[in-house]
């Protein structure tokens, strides 16, 4: 039985204070750094890059950092966020030209590799390299923003995904991000994923700016 992760989404952290948002989460209970790279071209949106990721590892954090990237093209930016220090890569398959060896790449560079799927994008893609992926990623919201509404079709999508992942036999983790909150986690996790990602459902409640502002809504999830 794989261990469910929480996964917070940075891009709704206070980036003047990043550091410390990414300490207090974790220390609140969160597994995982959910990282999203976003290049205004294949995304309408920019954000971060592997600067940003070394930051964290220098500041101290230990977790594993999930990166997400929301570029086009994908390959050459791979061996900068290894050497960042990301634990996972995962990335679009509509943003490589070549998906078998990509996966390949973000291995041969040390990490671990992941497919991400769009609410419109097929499960398809899995066909031939499931044995090259360790993180297959259901969008359930379009990517480029955080705060939006979790697409109700990706519960269906969730299953489909849980049942390839079972019957491969393989060791992949089934990551949902978009719109996953304390309120339909429960539900998400009924549907097969074990690793969730929550941007605005963690960073966005008004609170505190205590250090423990984020314990009772990681403790929810
Ligand atoms: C969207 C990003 C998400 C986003 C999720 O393109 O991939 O990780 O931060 O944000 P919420 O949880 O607010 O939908
Ligand atoms: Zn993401």
């Amino acid at each position: 039985m794989t261990t469910d992760l929480i996964a917070p989404s940075i891009l709704s952290a206070n980036f003047a204070k990043l550091g410390e948002e990414v300490d207090n989460v974790l220390a609140a209970g969160a597994d995982i750094v959910h990282f999203d790279v976003m290049d205004n071209h294949y995304v309408p949106n920019l954000t971060i890059g592997p600067l940003v990721c070394e930051a964290l590892r220098k500041h101290g954090v230990t977790a594993p950092i999930d990166v997400h990237l929301m570029v086009k093209p994908v390959d050459r930016i791979i061996p900068d966020f290894a050497a960042a220090g990301a634990t996972y890569i995962t990335f679009h398959p509509e943003a490589s030209e070549h998906i078998d060896r990509t996966l390949q790449l973000i291995r041969a560079e040390g990490c671990k590799s992941g497919l991400v799927f769009n609410p419109a994008t097929p499960l398809s893609y899995l066909d031939y390299v499931l044995d090259k992926v360790d993180m297959i990623l259901l969008m359930s919201v379009n990517p480029g923003f955080g705060g939006q509404s979790f697409i109700p079709a990706t519960f269906e999508k969730l299953r489909q995904a849980r049942q390839i992942i079972d019957n491969s036999g393989f060791d992949i983790r089934l990551e949902i991000d978009g719109g996953v909150k304390a309120d339909n986690i429960a539900e998400v996790k009924a549907a097969g994923a074990d690793t969730f990602v929550s941007g605005s459902g963690i960073f966005s409640k008004p609170s505190a700016s205590d250090a423990h502002r984020y314990d009772s809504i990681i403790k929810e999830m």
